[in-house]
């Protein structure tokens, strides 16, 4: 692109992933605003083809924490939204409906100053399990949950998740 290098949309790519977390609650009308922003969200042939499962009880959210290699932030957050994703009517769309669901929920979160992460569930029995614990019954089933929770300073220490994005030149062609 022969454009000279501009700011990036800020309060977009300001978003990060958050696993820690105060014991402030979350309020209602925050969690409403954050489901809001999930519940419109663009899906193919407006099929919706997402439910979420906000889940608050400790004990639900630390057996949730268990049901992935990197979901211990779960048990860490006030809230968990577990998403389900209907793949029997959303076909081959479902899951990247669901995935921009979350983006909405995710971004939603962070205008309000609140902090979330994704979970995956895996491997499939433990997706399953989860599903059990959120009573959430075919065709609807689930893969992710996000944390949601005031923000706390992470630990020090070094992450083996890589930071930072690859930049533009290695992610766009043009034809
Ligand atoms: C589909 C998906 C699944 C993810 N699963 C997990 C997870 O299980 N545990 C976790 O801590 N983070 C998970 N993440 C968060 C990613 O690690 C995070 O988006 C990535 O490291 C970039 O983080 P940053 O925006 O803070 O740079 C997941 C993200 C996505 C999109």
């Amino acid at each position: 692109m022969d454009v000279p290098p501009r700011p990036p949309v800020s309060a977009l790519s300001s978003l990060r992933a958050r696993r820690w977390f105060t014991d402030e609650p979350v309020g209602d009308a925050d969690l409403y605003r954050v489901l809001e922003a999930g519940r419109w969200t663009g899906s193919a042939r407006n099929r919706q083809p997402w439910r979420f499962v906000v889940v608050r009880d400790r004990g639900v959210r630390e057996e949730l924490s268990r049901l992935g290699a990197y979901a211990g932030h779960l048990a860490a957050a006030p809230v968990v939204i577990v998403l389900a994703a209907d793949e029997d009517t959303g076909g081959e769309d479902a899951q990247f409906d669901a995935g921009r669901a979350a983006q909405n929920l995710m971004l939603a979160a962070h205008f309000l100053g609140l902090g979330s992460c994704p979970a995956s569930f895996f491997p499939a029995g433990n997706a399953d399990r989860a599903g059990e614990l959120c009573r959430v019954t075919r065709p609807w089933t689930v893969r992710t949950a996000l944390s949601l929770g005031h923000p706390a300073p992470a630990p020090t220490g070094r992450s083996a998740i890589p930071t930072g994005r690859l930049p533009l030149a290695d992610l766009v062609t043009e034809i």
